[in-house]
């Protein structure tokens, strides 16, 4: 039976949920290119690229990094 994904992954291709995302940011990555080197986000389908980057500008926002 193929396991349902749990909605905060928001990378299914390296299971990176938005919790990792924002831990990140708060450990001072901010540039979507150092969230890739680290974490892999967006590198191998590509399909969540455009959806991560908006998030990753959003969560930045949001926690006060500019
Ligand atoms: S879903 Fe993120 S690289 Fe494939």
């Amino acid at each position: 039976m193929a396991k349902s994904k749990p909605k905060n992954v928001i990378c299914p291709c390296f299971d990176i949920t938005k919790a990792e995302v924002k831990q990140h940011i708060r450990d001072g990555v901010i540039k979507y290119k150092d969230l890739q080197r680290l974490t892999k986000i967006g590198t191998k389908c590509s399909s969540c690229k455009k959806k991560t980057k908006v998030k990753f500008k959003k969560y930045k926002a949001k926690l006060g990094v500019e």
